[in-house]
């Protein structure tokens, strides 16, 4: 037990031995249970705090115990030691942080209230010191320095604390403050709104615009990330954004903002963090005990939403593979993340769901040859693969991919092209398994048509490389269809994405044909003669309407036979 603590934490030079000897001794007081302090114990922290000229800091347990007394300076104190002493788990932290303003001033500043979200205490309360020293007496109480006192509780709405009015020492006192907390856990275990039993998951986003990045670019990629998130299945609730030189190495947000983020989750009841960036595993899990929900980051979302819709053995494996690749560095030393495993499937949350079973909390060892194993038969794919397109060249049956930004309508034009029913829905990454159908063109017999996983703005390159067995299809083919969405307002950037990967992939010296899609929306004939003037071999379709098929079918013919 804690209780058995009588040292006196923080600034201790300059203290008097005697001063220092007082303050331990504070460690024997006992609050009655249902007390926030008792007067007498304010009192004597007020009179120490006025004559050190020092903040003091103590915790109070629910059984009315000290658990520990740091010292800070005149206008603030350190509670960063205190972070690791929380006795519960639960909403509240079964620890309450009392403190003095030596300069007497009775109200909480921004910082208590943040340390009252950050480190979830039953309550932060500050004693405004009354440097005079007047006595004041009141029924036969004699109360010299400890006159006013301000008291706020987290609550479970949505501003995050309330502020209990009776701002005197003796009138919070008189308060029943067990009898308050367990109105406030009521009101905790009943708010629909802020329980992680909810089946959605509630999202902040978070983004950083360094040296080297546009404001533009930050704003549209946190916009994709949202759209991710929605694809997910998470709801977003909210987005902080901060300037910064470069990304702090062990929080990737500065201190400050990184305590305005954790504050920011406890006013909005958020459950989950998302980072649009790719973190270290160390950014990662310090920031993730910071802010005190699941953090992950967009490689984590984007291979979460990959988990979800794998539907072939294939696209399994591969999700799989590349999710072990992801967490395998980040297995040293648990924080959170290794307690969010969720099992395989489609429950859990962001981050838990993985269509293998693989159970993460297995050693790193086991992990590793996993890894192996998984590699082996990807590469199996691989020449399972290049078997059957040896089959197809000898047969002689030309090979088309369709290639473009997630969403550009690569499934629909598949579908309407072959009839099919391949899955198309107005969700980023619908289609994660390469199918392939026949179709039949004018002159020629038959072409292959393979769908691919659309591409995206900061495809981790793991992740490229997890996918090498169906991106792989891509480098193999004769033609290339890329499917562009020109109503999308960063198409250009999308183009250019595109055009990265399939250099990556050595893929870029194919022959192209540009289908400029979804010309049923559009409305700015400019825009569609702009790219009409600028991309190879442009062809314009509606996909949805199946408009302008013929004019596509012949010019895969006329590249085809050159
Ligand atoms: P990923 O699998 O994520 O890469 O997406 P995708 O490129 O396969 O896109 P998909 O075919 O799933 O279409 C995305 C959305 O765009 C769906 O809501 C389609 O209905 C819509 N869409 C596709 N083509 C057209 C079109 O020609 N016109 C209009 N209006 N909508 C279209």
């Amino acid at each position: 037990m804690r209780t058995s603590t009588i040292k006196v934490f923080g600034k201790l030079t300059g203290l008097k031995k005697q001063q220092i000897s007082r303050l331990e001794k504070l460690y024997r007081k006992k609050v009655p249970v249902t007390q926030i302090i008792s007067v007498e114990l304010a009192e004597t922290l007020a009179e120490i705090s006025h004559e050190i000229n020092k903040e003091i800091a103590i915790l109070i347990n629910r059984r009315g115990q000290i658990v520990a007394i740091n010292v800070g300076e005149y206008n603030g104190v350190d509670i960063e030691k205190f972070k690791n002493i929380r006795e519960s788990q639960a909403r509240l932290c079964g620890l309450r942080c009392i403190h003095t303003h030596p300069g007497g001033i009775n109200y909480l500043s921004k910082a208590d209230l943040t340390a009252l979200a950050l480190y979830r205490f039953d309550a932060v309360a500050c004693i405004g010191v009354d440097s005079t020293g007047l006595f004041s007496k009141s029924r036969g109480e004699t109360i010299k320095f400890a006159d006013s006192m301000q008291v706020a509780f987290l609550t479970s709405k949505q501003e995050s604390w309330r502020v209990l009015q009776g701002t005197t020492v003796r009138k919070a006192c008189e308060e029943n403050f067990i009898e308050l907390l367990e109105e406030i856990e009521k009101e905790f275990s009943t708010n629909k709104d802020v329980l992680t039993l909810d089946t959605k998951e509630k999202a902040i986003l978070v983004s950083l615009q360094t040296d080297n990045i546009g404001e533009d670019y930050v704003k549209e990629s946190v916009s994709e990330l949202e759209q991710l998130a929605d694809t997910a299945g998470a709801e977003v609730i909210g987005q902080l954004s901060q300037k910064k030189h470069s990304p702090d190495s062990s929080t990737y947000l500065g201190s400050g903002k990184a305590q305005d983020l954790a504050l920011m989750v406890q006013e909005k009841g958020a459950n989950i963090v998302i980072v649009d960036a790719e973190l270290s595993a160390r950014q990662q899990k310090n920031l993730e005990q910071l802010v005190g929900v699941k953090t992950i980051d967009r490689t984590e979302l984007i291979l979460d939403i990959f988990a979800q819709r794998a539907k072939t053995k294939e696209g399994k494996l591969q999700v799989e593979l590349a999710q072990l690749k992801y967490l395998y560095p980040r297995l040293a030393g648990s924080g959170l993340s290794l307690s969010r495993q969720g099992g395989g499937g489609t429950g859990g949350g962001i981050a838990t769901r993985g269509p293998g079973e693989t159970k993460l909390e297995i050693d790193r060892r086991r992990i590793k040859d996993r890894i192996n194993a998984l590699e082996k038969e990807v590469d199996e794919i691989k020449s399972h693969r290049s078997q059957q397109r040896k089959l197809r060249e000898a047969n002689n049956i030309p090979v088309v991919s369709i290639v473009g930004y997630t969403n550009a309508g690569k499934s629909t034009l598949l579908n309407a092209l072959s009839n099919s029913d391949v899955l198309a829905e107005n969700k980023l990454f619908a289609t994660l398994d390469p199918t392939t159908r026949k179709i039949k063109l004018p002159e020629l017999s038959d072409v292959l048509l393979t769908d691919t996983v659309g591409f995206i703005q900061k495809l981790p390159t793991a992740l490229v490389k997890a996918f090498r067995a169906t991106l792989e299809e891509v480098t193999q083919s004769d033609v290339i269809l890329h499917v562009i969405d020109p109503v999308h307002p960063n198409c250009q950037e999308h183009i250019d994405t595109v055009y990265d990967i399939l250099a990556q992939l050595d893929a870029d010296k194919k022959p192209m044909i540009t289908v400029i899609n979804k010309i049923d929306l559009v409305k700015d004939e400019y825009l569609l003669e702009k790219y009409m003037h600028e991309l190879p071999n442009p062809v314009k379709i509606s996909a949805l309407q199946r408009k302008r098929f013929k004019d596509l079918l012949s010019k895969i013919e006329e590249i085809i036979k050159i």
